[in-house]
């Protein structure tokens, strides 16, 4: 089973991601494995003392020596014998033995469902495709039927569970997360939101919702023979929205950007009216969404940032958020000038499906598909209507006024290094992953002259319903690597020495994250635990050396695309930087993020503290090689 399972996946990938439908028995076994129960492990539980361990060594740069010893007392006493860490480890352990994977239900909730914030800007991440350039309406709606079109091809291969396994090494992953991306929504509630498949449900969705001047639309994407429509029907349908959406109209959607209990009653009071809930039931329904935008509202002179702004929060209320329904997961944003991407709501999955599915569509725009025979008689475009009464209208007014200053408050720099990327780096046997978080710790480092303690999401799919452990990259390691390169004393091969250390000390944390066994998720499951029986959360929560180390400043993740694409999202905390990077082989690309209100930060001064950070990198590297030619 396992031999034939790693063949399947070769051929998979050798295949360019399509798997031969010609092989019948190949496409059963892969559908096999889709199902991935039988064969994926369940997420563990590590063990209590390895988990306090990696955590005091987490702790340790970034508090003073005297706080180092509270933390350290602390978890002493969490950890002794019938104390109530072992209380909350033979919790968790009883959880795992009882679900098919311990985390899961809490993770949806404590990440997302429960979290108050607005998705804009505060968890949904935007995804800037390569750029294009259109000059007339005609280009725009082509290159936009085409995304419809790669993407409902894409659909077929989840549906009929053909999409090439994705692996880490030699093991598969869980590829649940693929099911869950199209046909999916956000539902607002009051207190807490809730999430609905409809991709998986009885009645499958067969429409897209289009919006274009704040109006929507439902587009049947399939014929009355069961045919998806061709890229000639697409751009008919989409010209057909546009002829009748000339000019703007009430943006309701930008009700979606606000503060979720704000949206979740507004949402109630929307919904009284028939009309109305009938409108929101076929965009909640739909297979995805559409966003037809005009040109970029107060560009910044980079097309790259402007593209990322305008998929992270659509510029405001001057712009296109009202263009927009932000609980939907995928939510396409196909601009006037050119600027095209996605933005997607966190809830149901990572960025590598997302990404995944974008490396599809440019895959099928480059290889001229969508030209198959016409599906039978297409259904005119439906307009979604609502009705506004003075209620909702100042709800639409107070969301205007909460986004303003939420799109005032977030910058962004995003930009190419082309100076060197992955093979560089490997060339100097050296993991790429670890090299570029180093440069980041760096370029913080470089700017504050402090550590900051810095996430980087970690991948758990090895096992069933994994989602992510956080890599805290952040160590003793990293801070003594910054200041050896920060001080020009130190030998070139002391700072060499200090990389490769840091280097190493974060690949092999990645390697426990992977392996769930990071700090993170192990001690939110003890607190969840404690709070589920109704008990006290541990002191050792409230501690500085947890609260300073959970302070994420530096939110970053490495999202791989086969094009020149980046992922972008915001901060985490007020005081702290967003940053997501796409390595290439001989580049780049980064998306990065800062807030207006906070004064230490800027995202173009971090630009600058990160390209030098990598270019000395480089320089180190090199001269060392240099030296031992001599
Ligand atoms: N010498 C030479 N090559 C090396 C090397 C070394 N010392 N160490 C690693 N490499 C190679 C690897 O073999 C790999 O080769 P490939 O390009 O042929 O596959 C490549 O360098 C990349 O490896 P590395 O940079 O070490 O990291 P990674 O690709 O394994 O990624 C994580 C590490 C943590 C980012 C990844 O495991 C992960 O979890 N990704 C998911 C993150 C996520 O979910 N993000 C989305 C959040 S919304």
């Amino acid at each position: 089973m396992a031999l034939s399972a790693s063949f399947l996946i070769r051929q998979g990938l050798r295949c360019g991601r399509i798997i031969q439908a010609s092989n019948a028995a190949m496409v059963v076994q892969l559908r096999r494995l889709h199902d991935n129960k039988a064969v994926l492990p369940r997420l563990p539980v590590p063990a209590l003392e390895d988990t306090l361990e990696k955590y005091l060594k987490t702790v340790k740069p970034l508090v003073t020596d005297e706080e180092f010893a509270v933390t350290e007392e602390i978890v002493k006493k969490f950890s002794a014998p019938d104390a109530i860490g072992a209380t909350l480890q033979k919790k968790l352990l009883e959880r795992a033995r009882n679900t098919e994977n311990w985390l899961s239900d809490w993770w949806l909730n404590a990440a997302y469902l429960d979290c108050r914030g607005p998705v804009v800007v505060w968890s949904s991440p935007g995804l800037v495709f390569p750029l294009q350039e259109f000059k007339t309406l005609d280009d725009q709606l082509n290159f936009a039927a085409k995304v419809i079109s790669g993407t409902l091809d894409y659909k077929t291969m989840v549906d009929q569970k053909t999409v090439p396994l994705d692996r880490m090494g030699k093991d598969i992953l869980d590829m649940s997360q693929y099911f869950k991306i199209l046909g999916t929504c956000r539902i607002p509630g009051v207190t807490r939101d809730t999430i609905r498949f409809y991709g998986q449900e009885p009645n499958l969705p067969k429409h897209i919702v289009v919006a274009h001047n704040n109006h929507f639309f439902k587009i049947d994407v399939y014929g009355k023979d069961g045919k998806a429509l061709n890229v000639k029907q697409l751009v008919h349908q989409l010209r057909n929205v546009v002829e009748r959406s000339t000019h703007p109209t009430i943006p309701v959607g930008i009700l979606t950007t606000q503060n979720r209990n704000v949206w979740g009653k507004a949402y109630k009071q929307l919904r009284k009216d028939k009309t109305n809930r009938a409108s929101i039931d076929e965009i909640q329904r739909c297979i995805f969404l559409v966003a037809l935008d005009g040109p970029i509202v107060n560009p910044t002179g980079n097309i790259m940032t402007d593209a990322a702004l305008n998929c992270v929060h659509g510029n405001g209320p001057q712009g296109y958020a009202g263009n927009r329904w932000y609980d939907k997961t995928i939510q396409f944003i196909v601009g006037k000038k050119g600027a095209v991407g996605l933005t997607y709501e966190h809830t149901p999955a990572e960025g590598p499906p997302v990404a995944n599915l974008m490396d599809h569509i440019m895959d099928y725009i480059e290889k001229k598909n969508g030209s198959q025979p016409p599906a039978e008689e297409l259904s005119r475009p439906h307009r979604l209507m609502f009705n506004v009464g003075a209620d909702i209208k100042q709800d639409i007014e107070d969301a205007k006024v909460a986004l303003e200053s939420l799109v005032g408050d977030l910058e962004m720099t995003c930009f190419k290094f082309s100076e060197f990327g992955k093979n560089f780096i490997k060339s100097q046997k050296l993991s790429p992953d670890s090299f570029l978080q180093m440069a980041i710790q760096l370029a913080f480092y470089r700017i504050h002259h402090e550590p900051g303690a810095h996430y980087e999401s970690a991948s758990t799919r090895k096992f069933l319903y994994g989602r992510t452990e956080t890599i805290r990259s952040c160590s003793v390691e990293s801070v003594n690597f910054a200041k050896a390169m920060l001080n020009k004393e130190t030998p070139n091969a002391e700072k060499v020495a200090a990389l490769r250390a840091a280097i190493e000390a974060h690949k092999s944390y990645a390697k426990h994250a992977v392996n769930a066994h990071g700090v993170d998720r192990h001690l939110l499951g003890l607190k969840l635990a404690a709070i589920e029986a109704g008990m006290d959360v541990p002191t050792l929560f409230m501690d500085v050396g947890y609260l300073r180390s959970s302070h994420m400043r530096l939110s970053t993740s490495q999202v791989p695309a086969r094009c020149d694409a980046f992922m972008c999202f915001g901060p985490l905390v007020p005081d702290g930087y967003g940053c997501c990077y796409n390595p290439r082989d001989d580049a780049v690309f980064f998306g990065t993020s800062a807030f207006n209100s906070s004064p230490e930060t800027d995202s173009a001064t971090f630009r600058e503290a990160l390209e030098q950070s990598l270019r000395d990198m480089q320089n180190i590297l090199l001269q060392d090689g240099l030296k031992a030619k001599l």
